[in-house]
């Protein structure tokens, strides 16, 4: 089965069961919401490249591990839209989940989901406990403090923000967790896939400050410009669009160079130039002329 169709079947499954009576129906409504449509889903695509490449030999952990890293995701972005974060009104291309269904359904659903994504875990403990304990411990590390995305937003009240630790935790965070979980979640040793992940974390960052200056909210289906306006230091900002671009494409690279070995080498190296191209912003695209909306 295609990554998308695992990951697509595996989240829908785990939020039907917390839909199940006696749920309080606007509750289960704003989980659906919250997760679905999803964005491009890369975590939990980096993550099954990963199991693949090591072998997969338990899709169902696998498919767990994909959907509990993905479910803390979006509680995360239900989270930061919130008015006492960035004050986002839309999400995906649809109001966010506090605008469609008021602050304290949105803080409850972001809650459900980090609570569902560790209880998901504990299901498969019985198919293998070790995986199971690794998969909890990486996915607890990488969403909580002092590594974790709590971590990361927490250096937004700083005085002083510390850049590195605070685009370490709050992107680089959940790649590592998806390369060291896909190695787990196929009996591997995840800690060899910790420079991997934090390389295509840092590049995704230096992507996500190119779209934040270069596209529009149509295109990106959320608040642009955000960067400046909160007064965050950005990659665009001190290299210029042409110089981002090249730094994304070096760390790609250093990315490429630290896959470890394991039979799915080079499947996971093209997998990661895909990710390159996908991370480009259009106009820079090889063979694209047209110009990016809103510049
Ligand atoms: C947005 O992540 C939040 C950041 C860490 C920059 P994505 O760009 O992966 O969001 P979706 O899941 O595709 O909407
Ligand atoms: C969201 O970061 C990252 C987390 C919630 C951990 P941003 O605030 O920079 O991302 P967008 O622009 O809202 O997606
Ligand atoms: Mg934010
Ligand atoms: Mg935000």
């Amino acid at each position: 089965m295609a990554f998308t169709d695992r990951i697509e079947n595996a989240i829908s499954r785990t939020i039907y069961k917390g839909q199940k009576a006696p749920s309080p129906g606007k509750l289960a409504s704003a989980l659906h919401y919250s997760v679905s449509p999803g964005g491009a889903r890369i975590r939990p695509k980096i993550l099954l490249s990963v199991a693949t490449a090591c072998g997969d030999d338990s899709p169902k952990v696998a498919d767990a591990a994909a959907t509990a890293l993905e479910l803390i995701h979006c509680a995360s972005l239900v989270h930061d839209d919130l008015p006492c974060f960035d004050d986002a009104d839309t999400r995906r291309g649809k109001p966010s989940t506090h605008r469609a269904f008021g602050e304290p359904l949105a803080i409850l659903s972001g809650d459900s989901l980090i609570i569902m994504a560790f209880s998901v875990l504990t299901e498969v403990a019985a198919i293998h406990p070790d995986r199971a304990i690794n998969l909890l411990r990486i996915l607890a590390e990488r969403t909580g403090m002092p590594n974790g995305i709590c971590a990361g937003q927490g250096w937004e009240s700083e005085d002083q923000i510390d850049l590195s630790a605070y685009h370490r935790a709050k992107t680089g965070a959940l790649f590592i967790a998806a390369t060291q979980m896909g190695a787990t979640a196929a009996g591997q040793d995840g800690d060899q896939w910790d420079e991997l992940g934090s390389r295509i974390g840092e590049a995704f960052q230096v992507a996500d400050d190119l779209r934040d200056a270069l596209y529009d909210e149509m295109m990106l289906g959320k608040p642009v410009g955000q960067d400046d306006l909160h007064g965050r230091p950005n990659a665009v900002t001190e290299l210029g669009v042409q110089g981002a671009i090249e730094r994304m494409k070096d760390i790609l690279s250093g990315a490429i160079s630290s896959i470890p070995k394991c039979p799915g080498e080079a499947m996971l190296a093209k997998m990661v130039n895909s990710q390159a191209e996908v991370l480009t912003p259009m106009k820079w695209r090889a063979g694209h002329s047209s110009r990016v909306p809103g510049e």
